[in-house]
């Protein structure tokens, strides 16, 4: 494989699971890229840091955070952002990201990954700690929307400007989730094509794919289940937007066999390649 591995290819990659480690390292599958979950590697040694480091010698990586809560009122976690940096020097990821949302408050730390109100204050709040972590870690960073059950009464602002504000505003880049805009559109009632025509596209780094659930007439982000076929369909016509982009395949509850995972890309990347946008 001859991948540049400063930059994400616009391919199909696939999420690194601990399950599938093992056969990752024995195989050396062809996989464009692999996605892992920062704070899994927060560690000065072991075996699955050693573990990360070979990978990364074969394939290009990104670094996707799930504890930064950089829509939280308190000030960053510095020891937080000192653990990012370290993993940044060692593994040099070609994408570094967090997602956009909250998940703690005055030092309580909550398992979840929790929607902000989508105000003017609330704007200016994630523009601020967005940019701060930029500098401290010395990078564009992708931010993630989120899938949400429920909307707060004070938004202001629809949550697709939200989320271009972020981008314009402080220059970070976006990692696009199409499940999530389309759970989202189910859940609240917007157009899904409408939310990714207002996103900027030269600040899409990165693009997620994942599967729903449906509980009480509610769509469900479980990253349990294979991507749906309306998720698909919003998927093809975000690429034909866009362009090709780095695409990863999410999975993260009731981990497949990773040959499953390898199907799924194999499905992104007929509609990344570009006779099939043409014709799609
Ligand atoms: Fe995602």
């Amino acid at each position: 494989m001859a991948y540049e591995y400063h930059r994400l290819p616009a391919a199909a990659g696939i999420g690194l699971r601990s399950p599938h480690v093992g056969e990752v390292l024995a195989q050396r599958p062809s996989v464009p890229f692999f996605e892992v979950h920062s704070e899994n590697y927060y560690l000065d040694g072991g075996p699955a840091l050693a573990a990360l480091g070979r990978i990364r010698a074969d394939y290009p990586l990104s670094l996707h955070g799930v504890g930064m809560s950089l829509g939280s009122s308190d000030p960053l976690d510095l020891a937080h952002v000192e653990k990012l940096k370290t993993l940044i020097a060692r593994v040099e990821p070609a994408l570094v990201s967090e997602h956009l949302c909250w998940s703690a408050i005055g030092g309580r730390h909550l398992n979840d990954l929790l929607p902000l109100p989508y105000t003017d204050e609330a704007l200016a709040l994630a523009c601020t700690r967005i940019s701060e972590l930029q500098e401290r870690v010395g990078r564009e960073v992708a931010v993630e929307n989120i899938s949400s059950y429920l909307a707060f009464a004070d938004s202001t602002i629809p949550e697709w400007e939200f989320i271009a504000a972020l981008a314009q505003r402080t220059g970070c880049k976006l990692l696009l989730d199409i499940n999530n805009v389309y759970v989202n559109a189910s859940n609240h009632g917007f157009d899904a094509d409408g939310y990714i025509a207002a996103i900027p596209a030269d600040a899409v780094a990165e693009i997620h794919l994942a599967g729903f659930e449906q509980s009480d007439g509610c769509l469900i982000d479980t990253h349990g289940a294979p991507v749906a076929p309306e998720v698909w369909a919003l998927y093809a016509r975000t690429i034909e937007r866009l362009g090709p982009r780095p695409t990863l395949i999410e999975w993260d509850t009731d981990i497949p066999a990773f040959d499953v995972l390898q199907r799924e890309a194999a499905t992104a990347q007929i509609i990344l390649e570009p006779r099939n946008v043409i014709a799609s």
